[in-house]
């Protein structure tokens, strides 16, 4: 077993289980005696905290300001000095981040056109290339079953059925243009009970560290 730390990106549509299965995935490596960190974008930094008020519709935002927004808490999350990305990676720990710029090319690349999210993000030595990339896919469908079946989450206005569609796209053409510049991205079918998929990702991921 190759025990050096790895970036590891969780992407998925809503109701692909994301969380849990990153938890899992996490104590599993752990088992294996494997350090991880969990992390997540938007962060908890200042300048996380700004995205999650213009996500809210309380700071009006600009849609290139907030790929901007995105970029640089994405620049603060690689160098944060105590648990940013690089220095987790420096003390031997493996990072696994909810999210990272396949949402930023996914979401804002569909309202700015890619070339510019990948400018900003691609193009920036200070945003690190992940060693792997575990994306949750649904259909739609069960997407809409799953976040139905959360009673204690209230369905978002946006979970509809065109939206999910759209944004699988959006993420499918992202990930085309970025295998073909060498990235290592799978696509794991998020449908079935959490073992199974959690069994599935573990198949996926423990090659990396071989
Ligand atoms: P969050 O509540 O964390 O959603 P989820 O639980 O689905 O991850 O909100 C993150 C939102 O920000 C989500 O709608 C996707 C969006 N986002 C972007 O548009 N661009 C990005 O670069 C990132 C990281 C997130």
């Amino acid at each position: 077993m190759n025990n050096s730390p790895k970036f590891i990106v969780f992407e998925g549509i809503d109701g692909a289980g994301k969380t849990t299965q990153i938890k899992r995935l996490a104590s599993h490596l752990e088992n294996l005696g494997i350090k991880c960190n969990i992390t997540a974008e938007p962060t908890t930094y200042p300048s996380g905290k700004k995205i999650r008020e213009a996500l809210s519709g309380r700071l009006a935002v600009t849609p290139l300001e907030m790929a901007e927004m995105f970029a640089s808490d994405r620049e603060i999350h690689n160098a944060h000095e105590h648990d940013g990305i690089n220095a987790c990676l420096e003390n031997g720990v493996t990072v696994i981040s909810d999210r990272y710029y396949y949402s930023s090319l996914a979401y804002q690349g569909a309202a700015l056109g890619y070339d510019i999210v990948a400018r900003l993000n691609l193009d920036n030595v200070s945003i690190r290339r992940p060693d792997l990339c575990v994306f949750l896919d649904l259909t739609p469908e069960r997407s809409l079953e799953r976040i139905g079946a959360r009673a204690d989450v209230p369905t978002e206005i946006y979970e509809n059925r065109e939206y999910l569609e759209k944004t699988r796209k959006m993420f499918f053409d992202t990930f085309e243009r970025l295998k073909a510049r060498g990235e290592n991205i799978i696509v794991i079918d998020a449908y079935g009970s959490v073992d199974e998929v959690a069994e599935r990702i573990a198949d996926a991921v423990l090659p990396i560290f071989e």
